[in-house]
């Protein structure tokens, strides 16, 4: 639960503490805020695992170590650049992470920002993914960014459902950014714009 400003709370007993001032978005359920240092535990937990980071690329995290860089990582892209940057999602009942959203500049492109999400497994299957990032993709757009992608490979039926429940238009197939056959999502601030890229082909049946 989100305290009124000024105050500290607890998201429930066994929960993190969330300051409201570090509250970027939220929603009936979720609260996207930064990861905290001492949650460490549960970073590691997410991206350790093969069935998340197959996903996103890069390789599974070994140590803990790694996922209290990663948090330290995460905490000045958010001051370079406070739009961008991969923040917790935490579900209110618990005060625990689910998992990542990010919203993040592509790799190689002109300029052009990507959203993305990956939860942990027990958080699966009760629509936080799709909840948290609906909430961040409004909260990106309604902070001056006029269109923003998302980007999966093209049998991530999970994520594509995800994009789908947040109402971002599929293109069609790219293979801009990650150099290999992906779907490419668009949503844009005003409902008059035109995608600024076209894809590579349709998107197959
Ligand atoms: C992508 C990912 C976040 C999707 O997780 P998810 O749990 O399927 O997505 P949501 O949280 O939106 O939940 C939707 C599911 O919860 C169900 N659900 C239950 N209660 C719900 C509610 N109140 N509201 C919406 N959906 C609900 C939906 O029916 C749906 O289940 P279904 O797929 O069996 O129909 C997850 O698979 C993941 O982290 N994968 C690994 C990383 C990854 O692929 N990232 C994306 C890279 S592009």
């Amino acid at each position: 639960m989100i305290s009124t400003p000024g105050t500290r709370s607890l998201g429930c007993q066994h929960g993190w503490v969330t300051e409201p001032s570090e509250v970027v978005a939220e929603t009936e359920r979720v609260v996207i805020r930064p990861w905290h240092r001492d949650e460490a535990d549960r970073l590691f937990d997410l991206l350790r695992r093969e069935e998340v980071v197959k996903w996103i690329g890069g390789t599974p995290m070994k140590h803990r170590d790694e996922a209290v860089a990663r948090i330290d990582r995460y905490a000045p892209m958010l001051t370079a650049e406070p739009r961008f940057g991969a923040w917790a999602a935490v579900e209110r009942s618990s005060g625990v992470p689910a998992g990542s959203v990010v919203l993040k500049p592509l790799p190689d492109g002109d300029g052009e920002v990507e959203i993305g999400w990956h939860l942990h497994p027990d958080s699966w299957g009760r629509g936080l993914a799709s909840e948290a990032a609906g909430a961040l993709l409004a909260r990106g757009l309604a902070d001056g960014l006029q269109e923003i992608w998302a980007v999966t490979y093209l049998n991530n039926h999970p994520s594509i459902a995800v994009c789908r429940r947040i109402e971002m238009c599929l293109l069609g197939v790219t293979h801009r950014w990650y150099h290999e056959p992906s779907l490419m999502f668009w949503a844009a601030a005003r409902s008059d714009q035109q995608p600024s890229l076209t894809p590579d082909g349709p998107a197959p049946p």
